[in-house]
């Protein structure tokens, strides 16, 4: 039988909560299809600074690599917001993504139809939407040096290597190629030389996907059209900032950010988290979404182990759990028939997968 090592960082505020019911999930269907998971679990971000001290420990740095993949909640919370920079927890995320490679974080954006009433848009700009959102996660300005804050003013610098957008780019056309074969690759290159750089190398990229169209946005466009209009996109292709900005505006297509799933992936360990926070103001409580999870740990199935079956079963036991009607608190106003908790809603998954 396939034996499968599984990092698990649970995080801070919902992360606990919804790592669970994402593990719960992964059990059910490795019993029926027949695979076995061992769980190891690493501290990381808020959780690492109370046991450890620091928001990175080494023990987590070296237990990744031992893994097969790893399934990350969230970080983050008022308790550490004083910190300095470097001790916060989201360093410890930032960190732990560079150290792992995991240059390149795929973020789906699908709508389901049973939740076309939940998006804040109308029901028809948003029924049919399905955009990835590839975002280049290790470079940029979240990485550039220099960086300071000095005591009149302060800085940070977006840097893009050659090499970077290369290989961010080349993902992108290679998803596109599977799907409907069009990137959008989005920028600033109007206003700052790192974008115009960032462009001129995409379009040298895409000459080898001839089969791939290729256009260009600028990103406070970009923004607009996501609301405007989002089935225009296929693939955006874009930077660390822009894509961790356009990507929190995508969700809301969808409905809530507490269903949209990712996938970090790089050369190594691939490191598969939702999208969405560690929602402090909730937690505790069991009212979470824990989807965006159980999506992630799907989209881990499929990408890292290649269980594509089983990853296949929770895609469609969550159609299935929304079309029943099943809403946690986040969708609860939208065509529900009964209000979960975060645990019942794993169970319902749970069982609906395995079937
Ligand atoms: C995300 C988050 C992180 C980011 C934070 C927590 C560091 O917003 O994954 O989108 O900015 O990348
Ligand atoms: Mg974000």
């Amino acid at each position: 039988m396939k034996r499968y090592s599984i990092g698990i960082i649970k995080g801070d505020g919902i992360g606990p909560e919804i790592v669970d019911e994402a593990i719960k999930v992964l059990d059910a269907v490795s019993v029926t299809q027949g695979f076995i998971i061992s769980y190891h679990e690493m501290l990381l971000g808020g959780a690492a600074i109370d046991a450890t001290g620091v928001p990175m420990p080494d023990d987590t740095l070296n237990g990744v690599q031992k893994c097969d993949s790893v399934l990350f909640g969230a970080i983050g919370g008022p308790k550490w917001d004083n910190l300095e920079r470097h001790l916060r927890p989201e360093s410890g995320l930032l960190g732990l993504r560079k150290a792992m490679g995991t240059f390149a974080n795929l973020r789906p954006a699908l709508v389901y139809d049973e939740l076309v009433n939940a998006s804040s848009l109308k029901a028809d700009v948003v029924k049919g939407v399905d955009i990835m959102v590839v975002r280049e996660l290790t470079g940029g300005i979240y990485f550039g040096q220099p960086r300071a804050i000095e005591k009149d003013r302060a800085y940070n610098t977006m840097v893009y290597t050659r090499d970077e957008v290369i290989r961010i780019a080349k993902v992108a056309f290679e998803i596109a190629q599977k799907r409907n074969k069009r990137v959008c690759s989005v920028d600033k290159a109007n206003v700052l030389e790192v974008s115009q750089f960032w462009r001129e190398i995409v379009i040298e990229v895409a000459k080898d996907y001839p089969d791939v169209e290729l256009t260009h946005m600028y990103v406070d466009n970009a923004a607009m059209q996501l609301i405007r209009y989002p089935k225009q996109f296929d693939v955006i292709l874009t930077s660390n900032i822009f894509g961790d900005i356009l990507s929190d505006a995508a969700s809301m297509l969808s409905g809530s950010i507490g269903l949209l799933p990712s996938a970090s992936i790089g050369s190594g360990v691939g490191l598969y988290e939702p999208i969405h926070g560690s929602a402090p103001d909730i937690a505790g409580q069991g009212i979470a979404n824990p989807l965006a999870t159980i999506s992630s740990a799907s989209m881990m199935l499929r990408y890292a182990l290649g269980e594509v079956v089983a990853a296949d079963k929770i895609d469609e036991a969550i159609r299935r759990a929304l079309k029943e009607g099943y809403r946690t608190n986040d969708i609860g106003s939208y065509d529900a028939k009964e209000i979960c908790s975060c645990s019942d809603m794993g169970d319902i998954i749970a069982n609906y997968a395995s079937k």
